[in-house]
């Protein structure tokens, strides 16, 4: 596995692979990475010829008050898995060279990138919008992956492809979870014993909430599922019935999401259902 840090060096490699003909499967990181984030790596292997993936914790997505320094850095061990999982290319830049200053151009989402983790997070998304647009121009690649557990970064990644025209298609995979249901996610780590028991209920819930929802009246359900929640010691962030592919509040069930998150102590845990 070939590891760049300078972009010029990655210019090149990008050169090469292209003169090649190669296709290129991409899937950006924060680093801490767990099977969640190696599904996505095989899943760019069985549709390109070369994957390249980068670690890179992006200070832009990282609000006034959220600790950016106490996010778990692993690079040892990130970089052994992604080679157990063939990864060809890791970028690994500096905060320097991709972001300059904090005062850069920005891109913004419309729609999809407003509301939920927008309203929670401010500033989260435009941040990950601005890094992923700064990656995809660096890198390049025919395909990308996301998961889904993190839903409305996956579409609002998708419209940004299409808004800017970029010819790059936005793979969505799955969720992995814990044996218990928990969604994979770097920040269960946070969790302490009592916290981990409790956790895997939200997935539960969620479930529960799906069985129970009528289509004439979904929001009782809803309401059902957060009064549960809370019972159970989760705060909450929200939990919304919005549509599969605007993300738009809906009051139907037909192609819609419950997308939901929550608190255990200051550990936030995402989670959806699709309702198909
Ligand atoms: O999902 C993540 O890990 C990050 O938001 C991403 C897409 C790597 C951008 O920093």
């Amino acid at each position: 596995m070939q590891e760049i840090k300078p972009i010029g060096d990655l210019r090149q490699c990008i050169k090469q692979l292209k003169r090649d003909n190669k296709t290129i499967g991409f899937v950006p990181t924060m680093g801490n990475l767990h099977s969640g984030h190696l599904s996505l790596i095989d899943k760019a292997h069985e549709l390109c010829d070369v994957v390249i993936s980068s670690i890179f914790v992006n200070p832009l997505q990282f609000g006034e008050n959220e600790d950016l320094d106490a996010y778990p850095r692993t690079l040892n061990d990130d970089l052994k898995f992604l080679k157990q999982h063939h990864c060809d290319v890791v970028f690994i830049p500096d905060s320097a060279t991709i972001i300059g200053t904090r005062n850069t151009t920005l891109v913004s989402v419309p729609n999809i990138g407003e509301g939920l983790e927008a309203d929670v997070r401010e500033g989260h998304l435009d941040g990950v919008a601005t890094i992923v647009t700064k990656l995809f121009n660096l890198v390049q690649p025919d395909i990308a992956c996301f998961g889904k557990k993190d839903y409305q970064q996956w579409l609002m990644i998708k419209k940004m492809v299409l808004d800017l025209n970029l010819d790059i298609q936005i793979i969505g995979c799955q969720t992995l979870r814990e044996n218990d249901g928990l969604a994979m996610s770097s920040r269960n780590q946070y969790l302490d014993e009592t916290q981990r028991k409790i956790a895997p209920e939200f997935y539960q819930v969620l479930l529960k909430c799906a069985q129970a929802i009528q289509p004439h009246n979904p929001l009782l359900a809803l309401e059902n599922a957060k009064n549960e929640l809370l019972k159970k010691g989760f705060s909450i962030d929200y939990v919304e019935l919005r549509q599969q592919h605007t993300l738009a509040p809906t009051n139907s069930i037909d192609n819609a999401v419950i997308v939901a998150t929550v608190r255990l102590g200051s550990t936030r845990l995402l989670d959806n259902l699709e309702l198909n």
